[in-house]
């Protein structure tokens, strides 16, 4: 039986610190959260397949924990982050990065940077495409609504969409307590995190070049980024794999654990028997 997470807390060339929770041993699967959440949305994950993996759960630069850091500047700050992280726990074995959602937006910058401290990559409930001019107008305004105090304005925006309905009524603990966790972010590390987003670059022509294998999960039932775009963007990618999460919608790590370690598990598994 795997012990419970530990937490891990790493200084980051920037200043400031980075707070990561770890639980298991053997190959790192490193995960990444998305907006604008912690690392308790990986609790399944965490408990589920620590008996296989070292599973790493940061709290992203300026949330949950971690504190202390100038607001990111791109992406690209949180990739330099994570690699302060791998060093930190002396891992220089390549890893396994799974992210959702902007979780996965800095894993196609993690690919384009550190590709050589990659072994695969797992992306949820994500898109390669950049944001559309109406989507970076919404941004903005969030950013200006979260400058005068609105943080739970744009959680709660957000928050309505993040999950199928059956989980809204079959799951209303893990509800209220993304709700919470969204609310309770920094102003500084929302606003930062939404221009970041804004600013990224579509990603789309660098799928047929990813370094790694790939496993794309999606919830059948997302209404962020729909499972067709999802399965569009890993038919792209070579030696990719998609899977639908059933009864899940943005969140689905989070929605249905067990079906998600199951395919991380088994994604895993054929990649060692290779
Ligand atoms: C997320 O879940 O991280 C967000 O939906 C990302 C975004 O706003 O594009």
């Amino acid at each position: 039986m795997p012990l419970p997470p530990s937490t891990i807390t790493a200084r980051l060339s920037a200043g400031g610190t980075l707070s990561a929770w770890s639980a298991g041993t053997g190959p790192a699967l490193l995960c990444l959260h998305g907006f604008p959440l912690d690392h308790s949305m990986w609790q399944g994950q965490l408990a589920g397949l620590a008996d296989r993996f070292r599973v790493i759960a940061p709290d992203l630069r300026g949330f949950g924990r971690s504190h202390g850091s100038p607001p990111a500047a791109s992406l690209d700050d949180f990739v330099i982050d994570l690699c302060d992280l791998l060093d930190e726990l002396a891992i220089s074995d390549p890893v396994v990065l799974c992210g959702l959602s902007m979780g996965g937006y800095i894993a196609f910058r993690f690919a384009a940077i550190a590709p050589q401290r990659l072994k695969a990559l797992v992306f949820c409930d994500t898109r390669a495409a950049a944001d559309t001019a109406e989507v970076i107008a919404n941004r903005h305004r969030m950013v200006e609504i979260v400058s005068k105090g609105g943080v739970a304005t744009v959680a709660d925006a957000m928050h309505d969409k993040l999950f199928a309905g059956t989980t809204f009524v079959a799951q209303s603990d893990v509800v209220e307590a993304t709700r919470s966790v969204m609310i309770n972010a920094r102003p500084e590390t929302v606003a930062a995190a939404l221009l970041a987003m804004a600013a990224r670059q579509d990603t789309t022509p660098l799928l047929a070049a990813l370094p790694v294998p790939s496993l794309w999960l999606c919830g059948s039932d997302d209404r962020i980024t729909p499972a067709a775009e999802m399965q569009a963007n890993a038919s792209l990618a070579p030696d990719s794999e998609f899977m639908e999460i059933a009864d899940a919608g943005h969140m689905a790590p989070l929605e249905q654990p067990d079906r998600v370690n199951q395919a991380i598990a088994r994604f895993l598994t054929s990649l060692e028997q290779r």
